[in-house]
């Protein structure tokens, strides 16, 4: 792992859908005053694209096409976070030429001098293999159901516990299960369970971590 002292603090986090990873990471990039990237808009901006010309999600000429226009300054988390949309992504994202593009886009955010926070399934395994610090942070599926039933209601939706329970699993196996940067924790990367904790526990939990590798150049 490359030395923090010699270099900026990249901060890669991976993790499942609704694990907390997003929440976790732009509360992260604020404390350390880093640009933060979520990587899922990238994946979910292309499959919007194709959704909204009414393009099958399996045309991967199409796909590539529209990852190419992909601006990360152009990201709208609005539009972007319908749950249909995610669904559509996660189908995406088996194209191995979108994952290329997409990927080298993230990279040259990563690369910034000022460091930078991402968050995604394969950041710590292929965007950032460098990273200073890589967190896996995860929580059971029926935690993250209810997470995500919880924010679809303070939106003011609504929702079924089950159907939001079955998307979830079959997600998880769709990322996890995928030939190309399957869903993974890197063999360095700290393991943060959430399941039992609200976000300003995993937050200080988190902050130990990484202020620890900072100060020692390790994670031990
Ligand atoms: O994190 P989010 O739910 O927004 O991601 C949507 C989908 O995009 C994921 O289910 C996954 O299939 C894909 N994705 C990915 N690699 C990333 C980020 C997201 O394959 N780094």
């Amino acid at each position: 792992m490359a030395s923090p002292l010699a270099s900026a603090l990249v901060i890669a986090i991976d993790g499942p859908a609704a694990s907390g990873k997003g929440t976790l990471a732009r509360r992260l990039a604020d404390y350390y005053h880093l640009p933060h990237l979520d990587t899922g808009l990238t994946y979910r901006a292309v499959a919007h694209m194709l959704l909204a010309k009414g393009w099958p999600l399996g045309d991967a000429p199409h796909a590539v096409e529209a990852a190419h226009l992909v601006d990360l300054g152009g990201l709208d988390r609005t539009v972007l976070s319908a749950h249909a949309v995610g669904e559509a992504a996660s189908k995406i994202a088996v194209i191995p030429e979108v994952r290329r593009i997409l990927v080298d886009k993230q990279r040259v955010f990563a690369a910034q001098p000022s460091g930078a926070v991402l968050d995604g399934r394969d950041i710590g395994t292929v965007v950032c293999p460098d990273a200073t610090v890589k967190l896996y942070v995860t929580a059971s599926a029926e935690v993250r159901a209810r997470r995500r039933l919880a924010e679809i209601e303070a939106r003011d939706g609504s929702g079924d516990f089950a159907t939001i329970l079955a998307d979830i699993v079959r997600r998880d196996e769709r990322d996890m299960g995928r030939a190309d940067s399957p869903l993974r924790p890197a063999a360095d990367a700290h393991l943060l369970d959430t399941s039992e904790m609200d976000i300003e526990t995993a937050f200080l939990a988190a902050r130990a971590i990484i202020d620890d590798i900072v100060a020692t150049g390790s994670g031990s």
